[in-house]
């Protein structure tokens, strides 16, 4: 019998392909290297403690509870607390506004199938989160780059782009973006809502980071502006203020959209993960998470100025760089003629990695950017990595000038 081929995936698999930063981070697994590549949170900064204590009491007392199947929207207890913390922010909230979703990751995709159609044209920041855009494209989506300047999204381009583009939603990172670290002025937040009223589009608005500010007044979320606040779907996550391996994050969003995103959840995993939500339920009732956000930010304000003190000594002459006031990327801009991508595999070899900016962009990619991490080490780790960086960059940049 001649055994007949099985289907290939979908095309959009294949033609998506795999994220080039995770490629990136597995060269630079090796415990040697100083990695400024992944946005990992520091792990001695799990509060490990708190976390077991909360998983233990949930277990010892609603045992029936935290192992059994539960809805879709997500654990009350944990919705009530997330509805409160945003409250006590400024975001008047319910818990019937939340979905709990598996990681602010999970968010992005069932946004995307609950909004998207094959065609429809998605914008983003231009660097952007690849993560989102990956997921906008495996939708089916058309994504389109918004400019941008040392201020994030510049929402004086927007309206030409949406009478052209007539897209479906502009997807942002407000605060402390990634990969850029930059964060939207109110001026900006507000001109952004203001075109979703006047054009009709929604905005994602991703916030991840926002607790991590080191300096600086907060920004109100776009979300709670009037202009947009039936337009924006906000995303928020556990991941960087509590442990990543969690997968903990929400969406707030208006009614129907929410509801369009339950269903989709349905099918993509009936509920986040039972124990997980109830553990954190109880982890913010027990635990001061805004004293430990407290100890994690002190952490990281010291590890942003070892970075961006260093970067003078450790970057070819030329380099540009911006000073965060928040979040865990700073962005470089090495001298023209540079090509950070080409460098990597001299920084891996001395023992130090970044991230390069090209595959960032979604439009004509600058080859001379690259994103740096400062949360991963603590300064005395970032200082060394840093003169690593120096003598792999000096001696290419000096074979790149002569070439
Ligand atoms: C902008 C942005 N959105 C979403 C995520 C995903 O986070 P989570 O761990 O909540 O899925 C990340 C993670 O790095 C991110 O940088």
């Amino acid at each position: 019998m001649t055994r007949a081929p099985i289907p290939s995936p979908a095309a959009r698999a294949a033609s998506v392909g795999p994220s080039p930063v995770r490629e990136i981070l597995a060269l630079t697994a090796r415990p040697e290297v100083i990695s400024f590549a992944g946005g990992l949170p520091a792990p001695e900064l799990f509060d490990v403690a708190g976390i077991r204590a909360a998983y233990d009491r949930v277990l010892a007392e609603v045992p029936e509870r935290a192992l059994q199947y539960s809805t879709t929207e997500g654990d009350g207890d944990l919705r009530r607390e997330i509805a409160a913390r945003l409250s006590g922010r400024g975001l008047a909230t319910g818990p019937d506004d939340l979905v709990v979703t598996t990681g602010s990751q999970q968010a992005l995709t069932l946004i995307a199938s609950a909004l998207l159609e094959p065609g429809d044209v998605v914008l983003v920041e231009d660097p952007g989160y690849l993560a989102a855009l990956q997921c906008f494209a495996f939708a089916g989506a058309r994504v389109v780059p918004v400019p941008t300047d040392e201020g994030g999204l510049i929402p004086e381009a927007l309206d030409e782009l949406v009478a052209r583009e007539r897209p479906k939603l502009l997807y942002l990172v407000p605060t402390f973006q990634n990969p850029t670290g930059r964060t939207l002025s109110t001026r900006r937040r507000q001109a952004v809502a203001e075109a979703a009223e006047r054009h009709g589009f929604w905005i994602v608005e991703d916030d991840p980071y926002g607790d991590l500010r080191y300096d600086g007044e907060p920004q109100p979320w776009i979300a709670s502006l009037p202009a947009a606040a039936d337009r924006t779907v906000l995303l928020g996550s556990f991941s960087k203020i509590m442990a990543p391996g969690l997968r903990l994050g929400f969406l707030r969003a208006p009614r129907t959209l929410r509801r369009a995103c339950v269903i989709v959840k349905q099918s993509a995993d009936l509920h986040t993960s039972t124990i997980d939500q109830a553990a954190a339920a109880r982890y913010l009732r027990d635990c001061d998470l805004d004293g430990h956000v407290e100890l994690i930010r002190a952490a990281y304000r010291e590890r942003r100025d070892a970075l961006v003190d260093g970067l003078p000594a450790a970057l070819p002459a030329g380099s540009r760089w911006n000073r965060p006031e928040g979040g865990m990327f700073v962005w470089v801009q090495l001298p023209d003629g540079l090509d950070a991508t080409a460098l990597l595999p001299s920084a891996v070899e001395h023992d130090v990695a970044y991230v390069p900016g090209a595959p960032f962009y979604a439009g004509e990619p600058n080859r001379a950017t690259l994103r740096m991490s400062f949360v991963t080490h603590p300064p005395e780790e970032i200082r060394e990595g840093l003169r690593r960086l120096a003598a792999a960059l000096s001696v290419q940049a000096a074979v790149a000038v002569a070439g």
